[in-house]
């Protein structure tokens, strides 16, 4: 069995599909915890609607960020995970973190890495006037959304396309690439 993290500040769709695709395709593995910094991510909810168990670092609570890196820290070394998943975590790992578990720390970010590094990612590529923008999955090094790539899809931004229908197509392709790299990370070809 291997063990997989998954750490979400938000909506936590990708969370989800992460595990329905576990499940459905019956994947050898524990998704042991969300781990999340927000009290209000909706990924809580999700987390309790498929049982997985989920850790609240509640980023407001710590006195510094180095508190609750540390704490985070502890954490993942507890659950010694063969994976770590970031799944529109919004906050940057230390170093420290990242050296700890080398190759074993992925993202997935919304446009087509190295443009559009950091946040808002899709609408910054819409607002560019982009024809094309993507979905990446990357391994996370010490940079923000620098880390070796993985994987990419590139989507289309169709003439006359609204903001929320592009966001809503992004989505779509990550909830299905982000399982398939994750599958292939963890078992190979097998
Ligand atoms: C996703 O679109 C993900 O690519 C993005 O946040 C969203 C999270 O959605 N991540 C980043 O922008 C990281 N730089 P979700 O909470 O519904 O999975």
């Amino acid at each position: 069995m291997k063990r997989i993290v998954i750490l979400a500040s938000g909506n936590g769709s990708n969370f989800e599909a992460i595990v329905k695709t576990a499940r459905k395709e019956k994947w050898p593995v524990e998704i042991v915890s969300l781990i999340t910094d927000n009290p209000h991510a909706y990924a809580i909810k999700r987390a309790k609607r498929l049982r997985i168990p989920c850790k609240l670092l509640n980023y407001k609570e710590f006195d510094s960020k180095d508190s609750y890196n540390k704490e985070l820290f502890k954490i993942l070394k507890e659950f010694s995970p063969d994976l770590i998943v970031l799944a529109g975590y919004m906050r940057i790992l230390p170093p420290y973190i990242v050296r700890a578990f080398r190759w074993r720390i992925v993202n997935i970010h919304p446009a087509l890495l190295p443009a559009f590094r950091g946040l808002h990612a899709i609408e910054r590529a819409y607002k560019a006037g982009c024809k094309v923008t993507g979905v990446t999955v990357h391994f996370v090094d010490e940079g923000v959304d620098t880390g070796p790539i993985i994987a990419q899809r590139c989507i289309e931004i169709r003439e006359g396309e609204s903001l929320e229908h592009l966001e809503r197509r992004i989505h779509r392709v990550e909830h299905k690439l982000y399982p398939t790299v994750i599958k292939k990370l963890l078992f190979g070809d097998e």
